[in-house]
């Protein structure tokens, strides 16, 4: 088959899977989880009937709701070799996402071999990740790690991990709300390079892993923790136009702010946005939020000044910071927790390209020199001793 569409720059636009799963549409600011716009079900939604609607297309009864709970509470324990690997990197003081991405690499080292092995990597997958987040920021600040506690759900549990107290209700369905948000976004490059991996007919915890690596970069999931060090840096709205102005006129990014497919208002922004708000009334410093969205439309007007036509608004990432602010995680944990959520998009995305798809196998143009003629040399490029 001849390819006559020619390089396209950041592969914008082109369409590389078919997908169930969920459907971002630029234009409108609109994004659908299997069927779903995105605020009727995340701020509702328990976590596992997410996870169940992704990896089952449809949602769970009461029976299948429990047993997604006991398959998630049997992988939550660590194997021995990941905590010692957490316990080496925490010594080395690694980044919280190197090592989530290192304990991601040996979290399959115990399960049984086969067809089981394959689903229950699935869960392993997406139940152990949280453990090692928790254990791994425990272990950096010389604390313990947490034992997991089974009778609590996903999102409670992992609070619960890291903090060693049973998490607030309001803080439980903020997180759940958020992981509900982020949990998956059509062909981004993290679930790309999962698709891609798995593609080969390589394996779930390959495809994780190699996922990690890519969301761990600043232009993808490492953003909110820069956005929220911007509003602390504001300081108070009287000092944000300046601010922004000379970072804009440096010719720097606004952390938070544009995105390769919206080109209105992130739909997953003005949810966290209205979580945020929720929690930040009850059980936070209402002030902080206030200032947010001060910095905020400031931003989103001075980058229509400074870059007209850019079409560059607030994306998931200003609101992520300030919702997990919020619920207590510190900046270092925000792209580890979005990675969390994250799991269970990558893992159904990656069932779906085994299902239903090819080798993903694009071409590249050649732009290197030609006609270049080999010849001998009378000294020889390399010297022999
Ligand atoms: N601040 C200032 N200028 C920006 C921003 C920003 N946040 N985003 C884009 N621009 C400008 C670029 O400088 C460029 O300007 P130019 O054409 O004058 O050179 C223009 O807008 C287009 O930028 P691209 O990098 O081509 O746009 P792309 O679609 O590739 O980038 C991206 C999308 C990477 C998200 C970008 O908007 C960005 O860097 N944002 C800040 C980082 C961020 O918030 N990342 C999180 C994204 S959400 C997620 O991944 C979960």
């Amino acid at each position: 088959m001849s390819n006559k569409q020619g390089f396209i720059s950041g592969l914008e636009g082109v369409i590389a899977a078919q997908t169930r799963l969920s459907h971002v549409d630029g234009q409108r600011g609109e994004l659908i989880l299997a069927g779903y716009r995105v605020e009727d079900i995340a701020p509702h939604a328990s976590f596992e009937t997410m996870v169940f609607l992704l990896w089952h297309d449809r949602l769970p009864d009461a029976a299948e709701l429990a047993q997604m709970h006991s398959q998630l509470v049997r992988w939550r324990v660590l194997p021995t070799a990941a905590l010692d690997l957490l316990q080496a990197a925490a010594a080395a003081r690694r980044p919280v996402m190197d090592a989530l991405r290192m304990a991601a690499g040996v979290c399959d080292i115990d399960l049984p071999c086969g067809e089981e092995a394959d689903r229950c990597g699935d869960y392993a997958l997406l139940a152990r990740l949280p453990t090692a987040v928790a254990a791994y920021w425990r272990l950096l600040q010389g604390m313990t790690p947490v034992a997991p506690d089974p009778a609590l759900g996903h999102a409670a549990n992992y609070l619960y991990m890291l903090t060693g107290a049973p998490p607030p209700p309001a803080r439980v369905r903020g997180l759940e709300t958020y992981l509900n948000t982020v949990i998956d976004h059509g062909l981004n490059a993290s679930t790309f390079t999962a698709r891609v991996i798995i593609a080969t007919q390589s394996d779930m915890t390959s495809a994780v892993t190699g996922a990690l690596g890519a969301l761990k970069g600043p232009l993808h999931g490492g953003a909110p923790g820069p956005a929220l060090e911007m509003v602390f840096a504001i300081g108070e709205a009287a000092h944000a136009e300046a601010y922004l102005r000379a970072k804009l006129a440096a010719g720097e990014r606004l952390m938070g702010f544009g995105h390769r497919i919206y080109k209105v208002r992130d739909p997953r922004a003005e949810v966290l946005a209205a979580a945020a708000e929720a929690l930040y009334t009850t059980d936070g410093d209402r002030a902080l939020f206030e200032l947010a969205k001060h910095v905020e439309s400031t931003a989103v007007r001075l980058l229509e000044e400074y870059k007209p036509g850019r079409a560059l608004q607030t994306n998931v990432e200003f609101y992520t910071a300030l919702l997990l602010y919020g619920l207590g995680l510190p900046t270092a944990l925000f792209t580890p927790t979005f990675a969390l959520a994250r799991t269970a998009g990558w893992i159904a995305h990656a069932r779906e390209q085994l299902a239903t798809g090819r080798l993903l196998r694009p071409a590249a143009e050649y732009i290197g020199a030609s006609g270049r003629v080999w010849r001998e040399r009378a000294t020889p490029i390399s010297s022999r001793s």
